[in-house]
């Protein structure tokens, strides 16, 4: 059946492969990994993931190299990120032993799903964490279910490596200040919804989300960071509502490599007119372009690409990351796991 696959021709969806692994929390402890080879859950309807939002998840991607290898990118921070999630909606913490292993085994079971190296396509790894006791009360559940499955993937946006428009739509907020948005957890997603198809509608690619109490700062894209390059310096938001992306921590720590300074602080929405190049950057959009952002309702607009291509920073960031992903170049940050 993989041969029937058109691995460059993938974009970013949902394919069934052959197996998925979980992990059940009962009792107060998480058991034995098991595999499982149907794609559906039997879940009691008054499951508090259903009711009350007891929902987190992670992404992240496996690369084979031209050596034949699989590489994983920096699991251990998914890992992490995954338990401080459970923290903030109160849910039981997967150690992150279980959670290497649960990633490893989904990788290996489903080899054949991981995409020919040069195709520019990757195995998407989807791990989720879910509220599975019956309860009406408005409190943590008792049990949980770890779910792993993978899918193969091509560009998140459509366009790929290429700049597109995103906007500004001051009628949405993503997350509150001190809400739920620094987690990764399904609420803020379906926040994001309504915002995000209607910047589809007005044809932008993505929604940019200013601050919700100041309306005054970039926050992020519905599913990426923003950045952007001035003056050899890569800039990044710092805010309290954002997720912290791991594409962006290894994006900050490759600039700094390459001679760019780094600034992760607060930036108002007026500096978007003294960016060279901006974009967005998350485990499914890599690194996607800005051409420009459109601030539709006070009729704003500010242009980064004027030609239709990446600019040179993007572009080198891109390459550098892609390298090391795909292990073209040395890992010197340590950041691929090997499944062996
Ligand atoms: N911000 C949001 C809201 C996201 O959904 C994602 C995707 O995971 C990111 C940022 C990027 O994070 P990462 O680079 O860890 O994938
Ligand atoms: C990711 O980049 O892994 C994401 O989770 C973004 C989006 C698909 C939700």
């Amino acid at each position: 059946m993989s041969k029937e696959i058109e691995w460059s021709e993938l974009g970013f969806g949902y394919m069934p492969t052959d197996f998925n692994v979980r992990c059940h929390f009962k009792d107060g402890a998480w058991g034995n990994i098991e595999k499982y080879d149907t794609e559906y859950i039997n879940l009691n309807m008054a499951a508090t993931c259903l009711h009350y939002g007891q929902e987190a998840f992670e992404g992240l991607k496996a690369f084979r190299g031209k050596d034949g290898k699989i590489r994983v990118f920096r699991l251990e921070e998914n890992a992490k990120r995954l338990q401080h999630s459970c923290d903030g909606i109160k849910m039981a913490k997967l150690p992150l032993e279980k959670f290497k292993e649960a990633v490893f085994q989904a990788i290996k079971l489903n080899e054949r799903f991981v995409p020919p190296y040069g195709s520019g396509a990757s195995l998407y790894i989807r791990p989720l964490l879910i509220g599975t006791s019956a309860q009406v009360g408005v409190k943590p559940s008792k049990e949980y279910l770890f779910v792993v499955f993978v899918t193969p993937v091509g560009p998140y946006f459509k366009a790929g490596f290429k700049p597109t428009p995103m906007v500004i739509l001051r009628g949405y907020d993503r997350a509150a200040p001190l809400g739920t948005g620094k987690y990764k957890v399904g609420g803020n997603y379906a926040a994001s919804l309504a915002a995000g198809e209607r910047a589809h509608e007005l044809g932008y690619s993505a929604v940019l989300f200013l601050d919700a109490k100041e309306k005054k700062y970039i926050d992020e894209c519905g599913p990426a960071n923003f950045f952007a390059i001035k003056n050899n310096t890569y800039i990044t938001p710092k805010s309290e509502s954002i997720l912290p992306s791991i594409t962006n921590d290894s994006l900050m720590k490759l600039a700094e490599a390459m001679g760019l300074n780094v600034e992760r602080r607060p930036i108002a929405e007026d500096e978007l007119a003294t960016f060279d190049e901006a974009g967005a950057c998350g485990t499914a959009a890599v690194i996607s372009p800005i051409e420009r952002i459109d601030d539709v309702d006070e009729n704003k607009s500010y242009i980064f690409s004027k030609d239709g291509k990446p600019g040179p920073i993007c572009e080198a960031l891109y390459n550098k990351l892609r390298a090391i992903q795909y292990g073209d170049e040395p890992d010197i940050f340590n950041w691929n796991s090997i499944v062996e």
